[in-house]
């Protein structure tokens, strides 16, 4: 190669490094929320790389629950349903005698054992907040909350509805243009992932109410941020209409004589 080819690959080079530099470093790093990410951020917004890929979706995670879904847990959180039923007299007032409500409290017939267990030490830690719910768990030792959850799962959940409404596009198939599954891949259905709540039956302002909370990040106790990546993608209208749609699923019953212990 002659002298001159040679100095022109090398300022071709050097002009690329320089292009590179400025194009996928210099430039984003002056936009400024830069000082939020980092240099990995700064090159994959350039790239174009939605951020939910490369970042925690929430600057405030360090408020993250302390419960990791690790599969040992999954289904069985290792309470005694026994002692659960006592403890869970307690609860009756709101959550109903057996499990299910018949205001807009949540269901807790039935539900999973791990997601029972889940919550109740996000409560007692105050990574999910609700005042109420929050003083209650506080109390408990983590016997009692195995035990609750033991006695919980073990009890029937509401009945299926002869006629449920239409179950949503988003619920069936999610939209992947705007990045969400379908509910039902987590959610049952299709498949259920261990810490995905039982939805069906569940009141119809209660789900509406949390998937607005993880829209805005008013709740963040969702590992990974999972649910507040999907909540913040859904319109207002699909927020009423997935709620509307798990509701339907079961029949609503008013409250129930004493659970048997
Ligand atoms: C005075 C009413 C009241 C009482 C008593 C009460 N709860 Fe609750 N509970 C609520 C409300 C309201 C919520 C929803 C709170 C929220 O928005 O985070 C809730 C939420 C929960 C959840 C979360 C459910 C889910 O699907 O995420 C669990 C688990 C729970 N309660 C368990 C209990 C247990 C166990 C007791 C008894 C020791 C109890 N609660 C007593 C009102 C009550
Ligand atoms: C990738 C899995 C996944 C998908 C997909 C998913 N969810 Fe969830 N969802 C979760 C998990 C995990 C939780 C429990 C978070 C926690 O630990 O508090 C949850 C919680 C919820 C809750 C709160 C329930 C309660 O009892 O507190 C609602 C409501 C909800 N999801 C609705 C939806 C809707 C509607 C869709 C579809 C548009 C959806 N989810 C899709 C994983 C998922």
């Amino acid at each position: 190669m002659s002298r001159n080819a040679t100095l022109a690959v090398v300022a071709t080079g050097v002009l690329l490094a320089l292009s590179l530099l400025v194009g996928f470093v210099w430039l984003p790093m002056v936009k400024p929320d830069f000082a939020q990410g980092g240099l990995w951020d700064a090159i994959c917004r350039a790239a174009g790389v939605p951020s939910a890929w490369s970042a925690p979706s929430n600057r405030e995670d360090a408020l993250a629950s302390r419960v990791s879904m690790v599969p040992a847990l999954a289904g069985d959180a290792g309470g005694d349903a026994g002692r659960g039923g006592t403890l869970a007299q307690r609860c009756t007032m709101c959550h109903g005698a057996r499990g299910v409500s018949a205001s807009d409290v949540p269901n807790l017939a039935g539900q999973y054992s791990e997601v029972t267990y889940k919550q109740l030490v996000d409560y007692k830690d105050g990574t999910r907040r609700h005042t109420l719910m929050q003083a209650l768990a506080k109390g408990m030792s983590d016997a009692d909350i195995r035990d609750l959850a033991a006695f919980y799962a073990q009890l029937p959940r509401p009945s299926p509805a002869p006629e449920a409404v239409e179950a949503p596009q988003l619920v069936k198939v999610g939209d992947p243009l705007r990045n969400v599954p379908p509910c039902v891949s987590c959610h049952g259905g299709i498949d259920k992932k261990p810490g995905s709540p039982w939805l069906e039956g569940m009141p119809q302002a209660y789900l509406a109410a949390q998937t607005q909370a993880f829209a805005k990040g008013e709740r963040r106790n969702d590992p990974h941020g999972v649910m507040r990546n999907i909540a913040r993608q859904m319109s207002p209208e699909e927020i009423e209409a997935s709620a509307r749609y798990y509701a339907s699923r079961a029949i609503m019953i008013a409250p129930q004589p004493e659970a048997p212990r």
